[in-house]
C-alpha cells in the first residue's frame, strides 16, 4: 500500500487542494486524538484513493471530495468549549455543512464532492450517501478516525505526510533554467 508509486499518483490529484493556504491552514486544528484536520484528511483521501483504484472507481472526485470532506475551517474543541453548543447545533451535526459552504467558496465543487462532504456524517446528518464514490470516502473516514484514536497505519500515515512535505516543498521551488 505505502509504494511511493502510489503517492506520486495521489499526490498528481491532490496537489491543488494540499498547496491551497487555506487547506494548509488545517495544520493548526487538532481533530482525533493528536492528529489535525490536515493530516486526517489527507489520510483518508489517499485510502479512499487506493481503494478507489482498486475498485476501478474514476479516483480524481474521490481524492478532492475526501479532502475537503472536513474543511470546516476551525478548532471544534475550542468551539465547542466556548459556544457550549447543544443537540442538532453540536459540530457532529454541523460541520458538514460547513465544509461543504467553505469548500465551495474556494474550489470548484461538483455534485459527487457535494455529496461525499454533505453526507460523510451519516447518519448525523439524517441522508445517506448517493453515490458509490461518497459511501466509499464515508467507509475510510470512520475507519481512519478509528485507526487515529488506536494509533494504527502510523508508519504508512508518517511516509504519506512525509512524501507530501518533501513534494509540496519541491514543487514551491521556483524552476531553475
Ligand atoms: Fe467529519
Ligand atoms: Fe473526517
Amino acid at each position: 500500500m505505502n509504494n511511493p508509486r502510489d503517492f506520486a499518483a495521489f499526490f498528481r490529484l491532490a496537489r491543488p487542494v494540499l498547496e491551497h493556504p487555506l487547506f494548509e491552514s488545517q495544520r493548526a486544528y487538532i481533530h482525533h486524538d493528536t492528529t489535525s484536520v490536515y493530516d486526517h484528511a489527507i489520510i483518508v483521501a489517499y485510502m479512499s484513493f487506493w481503494l478507489a483504484k482498486k475498485l476501478t472507481i474514476e479516483a480524481d472526485t474521490v481524492v478532492k471530495g475526501a479532502l475537503l470532506h472536513d474543511f470546516f475551517l476551525y478548532d471544534w474543541h475550542i468551539e465547542g468549549r466556548k459556544s457550549k453548543k447543544r443537540g442538532l447545533k453540536k459540530h457532529g451535526f454541523t460541520h458538514a455543512k460547513v465544509a461543504y459552504a467553505n469548500a465551495v467558496t474556494h474550489f470548484e465543487i461538483g455534485p459527487i464532492e457535494k455529496d461525499i462532504i454533505i453526507k460523510h456524517m451519516f447518519p448525523l446528518n439524517l441522508k445517506p450517501p448517493t453515490y458509490v464514490e461518497s459511501w466509499l470516502v464515508y467507509m475510510i473516514d470512520n475507519f481512519v478516525t478509528f485507526t487515529d484514536y488506536l494509533d494504527l497505519y502510523t508508519n504508512l500515515k508518517a511516509s504519506l505526510l512525509e512524501y507530501i512535505a518533501m513534494h509540496k516543498k519541491l514543487a514551491n521551488q521556483p524552476f531553475s533554467k
